[in-house]
């Protein structure tokens, strides 16, 4: 029986720069979509998946997550010695009193290989998530839940896939797959950011990864690449000579909320989707005409 997964790493030390100027002085993983930032919703896919250490990678500018996770005695006092219970309840238990917060400082962000190789003292000899928070997925079971249950099926990694128009390829690590007997897609190549012709196929890495701890020794010996930057793409590239590594076409709607369109599109739908502001939304979306 496969190891329960117990760690979340979520890399937020990136500069955020196609989220420029809302993105200077804090952090992208910060926007809210409707009423919460995408931080929030990250961490609740997690614990919904079973985690209970979360580990956030920090960089420059991002002490407001900090703070988001961390109990404010005073904003409680004033929320309830005015009766706004409902409010109070919205902030308290944003992280079950069960679920750790470990923050570790990435100190240039050097890539998100660098950003999840920052995360081993903390993670340790066990599998683990990694999630990006700017890639939201509206999903009835949530994307990590359903990769967890897909490593409990067969005990290797996972990484969330999708497919893509091939034009875009530049912008993701893209898979090349094979199904097994069990009906498993697992991974034969990986390449980040291929242009469209050198692409092996039109399926791409989103998000969301469950890896096994060899991914760590294989980092510490990956170098630059796309970008210049210490990719996660090039250390799963080496661990596929040694482990197998399965895709997982997960189920769900995904926005890309690093990018403005995908944050306009996102806030869209869980405006819409939204218990108390969907219908008024739904009302006024109907009269608009520009
Ligand atoms: P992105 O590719 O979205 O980069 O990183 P970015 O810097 O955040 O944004 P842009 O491209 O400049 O607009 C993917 C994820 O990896 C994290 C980011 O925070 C994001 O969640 N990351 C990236 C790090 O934590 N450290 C890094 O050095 C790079």
């Amino acid at each position: 029986m496969p190891a329960r997964i117990r760690t979340a790493v979520f890399p937020v030390a990136g500069r955020g720069t196609r989220f420029l100027p809302a993105t200077k002085a804090s952090p992208k993983e910060m926007l809210p979509v409707v009423d919460k930032p995408l931080i929030q919703y990250a961490v609740e896919e997690a614990v919904a998946a079973g985690a209970t250490r979360l580990v956030f990678v920090t960089g420059s500018s991002k002490r407001a997550i900090e703070d988001h996770f961390d109990s404010d005695p005073g904003l409680e006092h004033a929320l309830a010695s005015s009766g706004k219970d409902d409010l109070l309840n919205t902030i308290r238990n944003i992280v079950p009193a069960s679920v750790a917060c470990i923050y570790i400082r990435q100190g240039e962000p050097l890539g998100l290989g660098h950003a999840v190789l920052c995360a081993r003292p903390a993670v340790g000899d066990e599998p683990f998530f990694v999630h990006l928070a700017d890639d939201l997925i509206h999903a009835d079971e949530p994307v990590l839940a359903q990769m967890r249950d897909q490593f409990n099926a067969h005990g290797h990694s996972v990484l969330g896939v999708e497919t893509i128009p091939v034009e875009q390829s530049a912008s993701y690590g893209i898979v090349a797959v094979e199904t097994n007997d069990a009906g498993h897609h697992v991974v034969r190549r990986i390449v980040e950011k291929p242009k469209p012709a050198d692409a092996p196929s039109n399926l791409a890495v989103v998000g969301r990864y469950l890896l096994t701890p060899r991914v760590f020794d294989k980092l510490e010996h990956t170098g630059r690449g796309a970008g210049g930057e210490i990719q996660l793409t090039d250390a799963i590239a080496d661990l596929l000579n040694e482990e197998t590594v399965t895709a997982w076409p997960f189920s769900g709607r995904r926005y890309d909320c690093g990018n403005k369109l995908g944050y306009l599109k996102a806030t869209v739908e869980y405006g819409l989707r939204h218990e108390e502001l969907g219908d008024g939304f739904r009302d006024w979306l109907r009269t608009m005409s520009l």
